[in-house]
C-alpha cells in the first residue's frame, strides 16, 4: 500500500495526499508585507507541486514587530494580494489545501527596522516587555488575520507557536510573568486559548475552516518549553503532552510537530550531516504527540533522508530514504502525515514526484543550509543550489561579508 498517496481527513476538509509543504519564509514581500512576483512564482510552483497541504509561511500579523524585512503580512491592506495569490495556486490545482502560518514573532522581531518586544525580560538586551493589555491586543490581532485567511479563500490557517516566536515564548517555564500569562501552566497556555477562541468566535464554528497549529515540542534551551522549570535544560515532555490534549480540547484539526529554535538551536529544528539522528528524534516526538490525540500529526525534519544518501548509521540504505521512513511513519502511527521543509525549496515538485513513483527525478535537498544563510541576511531566500537566482544573491552577501 502507497500510504503517502492516500488521502487524510483534516477538519472537515480532505488533503489528497500525506505530504506537506512546511511553512517557509522566504522574505520576498515588499515593504508593506504585500507578495511580489517572486512570491507568486514560488507559490504556483508549489501549487504544482501537488503536495495535500501547502501551509504558506509565516505571514506576520503586524508590520510593528516582525522578524523579516520583506516579511509577508496579513491585514486588510494585504488581503486582495492574498486573495489572488490563493486564486492563482487554485487554478493551477485545486487540491491542494492551502493554510496560512499567522504569526507574531515577539523577541525573534528585528530590531534594526522593527520593535523588539517579548514577553518576560531577556538578560543583556534592551526589550519591551509587552503589558496584559498589549497581549491581549495582539489576540485579537490573530483572530483578525484569521477572519482575513478565510475571506481571500485559504483553507485555514497554522497558528504558529513554534520556534521561538511570541507564543513559544509564551509557553516556556522561564516566563515567569506575574500576570494571567505566566508563571503556571495553565497561565502560560492562556494566550493560546483565549486566542483559539476569539479566532473561532471570528471565522464561525462547524464550519470547515481548517485550524491547525505548529510547535515546538521541546526547545534545547535553559526554560524552555519541553523542560520541567525555569532553570532546567533536560528533555521533559509532561507539559508537551498536556498541550497537545489541551489544543485538541480547544479544537485544533491537527498539530504540526517541530523542535528547536532556527536562530538559538538550529541542529534540533533542521537535521544535518553534523547530527543525523535529529530525525530519529523528530519522529519520537511526533509519536509521542500522537498517542495523546486522535487529531492528524504533521511530522518534521524529513528533508536529511532524501534518497537514502544520508549519514544515518544504517547499513542498507533502502532502509533509510525519505519513501522509507515515510511509508513506515504513517503505516505504523508515528504520525499521518509527513512534512518537507527544505526539500520544497530544492524541488517544489517534491511530492508529485514522489507519488507518481518518479523519485529518481528529484532534485535532492543537500542540507547544505544556504537558504539559512539567505534568510538571516535578510535577503530574498531559495534555494541557490538549484536555483541561479539565488545562487546569485548569496554570492553577492558573501562578497559584501569580505
Ligand atoms: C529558509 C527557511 C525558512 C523557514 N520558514 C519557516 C516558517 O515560515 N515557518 C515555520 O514554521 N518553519 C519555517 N522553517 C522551518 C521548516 O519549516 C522546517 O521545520 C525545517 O526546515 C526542518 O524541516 P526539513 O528538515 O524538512 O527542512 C524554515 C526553514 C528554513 C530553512
Ligand atoms: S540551499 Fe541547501 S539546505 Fe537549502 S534547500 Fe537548497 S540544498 Fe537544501
Amino acid at each position: 500500500m502507497n500510504f503517502l498517496a492516500s488521502p487524510l481527513r483534516v477538519g472537515a476538509k480532505t488533503a489528497p495526499n500525506r505530504i506537506v509543504n512546511q511553512p517557509m519564509e522566504c522574505n520576498d514581500a515588499d515593504e508593506t508585507g504585500n507578495p511580489t512576483d517572486l512570491t507568486f512564482d514560488r507559490y504556483r510552483k508549489l501549487a504544482q507541486g501537488g503536495a495535500g497541504i501547502i501551509v504558506v509561511e509565516a505571514l506576520t500579523i503586524t508590520q510593528e514587530s516582525r522578524a523579516r524585512k520583506n516579511q509577508l503580512g496579513i491585514y486588510e491592506k494585504t488581503a486582495p494580494n492574498l486573495e489572488r495569490l490563493v486564486k492563482e495556486m487554485k487554478g493551477i490545482n485545486a487540491q491542494p489545501l492551502i493554510l496560512f502560518q499567522i504569526t507574531h514573532s515577539g523577541q525573534q522581531s528585528g530590531a534594526g527596522f522593527s520593535r523588539l518586544v517579548s514577553v518576560y525580560p531577556l538578560p543583556g538586551q534592551e526589550t519591551h516587555i509587552l503589558t496584559e493589555a498589549e497581549i491581549e491586543k495582539i489576540g485579537d490581532d490573530f483572530a483578525k488575520a484569521a477572519l482575513i485567511a478565510k475571506q481571500v479563500g485559504a483553507d485555514g490557517i497554522d497558528f504558529k507557536q513554534c520556534h521561538g516566536y511570541l507564543c513559544a515564548e509564551m509557553l516556556r517555564p522561564v516566563n515567569a510573568r506575574k500576570d494571567r500569562y505566566g508563571g503556571s501552566f495553565e497561565r502560560r497556555t492562556r494566550f493560546f486559548s483565549e486566542t483559539m477562541e476569539k479566532i473561532k468566535k471570528a471565522v464561525g464554528v462547524g464550519g470547515s475552516f481548517v485550524l491547525g497549529s505548529r510547535f515546538s515540542v521541546y526547545e534545547g534551551i535553559p526554560g524552555g518549553f519541553g523542560t520541567s522549570g525555569p532553570a532546567e535544560v533536560i528533555e521533559d515532555l509532561s507539559e508537551p503532552l498536556a498541550f497537545v490534549r489541551l489544543m485538541e480540547k480547544a479544537g485544533v484539526d491537527y498539530i504540526n510537530v517541530s523542535a528547536g529554535i532556527p536562530a538559538i538551536t538550529p541542529e534540533i529544528v533542521r537535521p544535518t550531516k553534523n547530527y543525523p539522528e535529529g530525525v530519529y528524534r523528530h519522529f519520537g516526538w511526533a509519536k509521542a504527540m500522537k498517542k495523546q490525540v486522535r487529531v492528524p500529526i504533521i511530522g518534521s525534519g524529513y528533508t536529511y533522508l532524501r534518497d537514502g544518501k544520508n549519514d544515518l548509521k544504517e547499513p542498507d540504505p533502502s532502509r533509510k530514504s525519505f519513501l522509507y521512513w515515510a511509508e513506515k511513519n504513517i503505516k505504523e502511527g508515528v504520525c499521518d502525515m509527513v512534512g518537507i521543509g527544505r526539500q520544497s525549496l530544492a524541488d517544489p515538485l517534491f511530492a508529485k514526484k514522489m507519488i507518481e513513483g518518479k523519485a529518481s527525478e528529484v532534485n535532492y535537498c543537500i542540507a547544505c543550509g544556504s537558504c539559512s544563510q539567505l534568510l538571516r541576511a535578510q535577503a530574498q531566500t531559495g534555494c541557490p543550489v538549484y536555483f541561479d537566482y539565488y545562487k546569485k544573491l548569496l554570492k553577492e552577501i558573501q562578497k559584501n561579508k569580505g
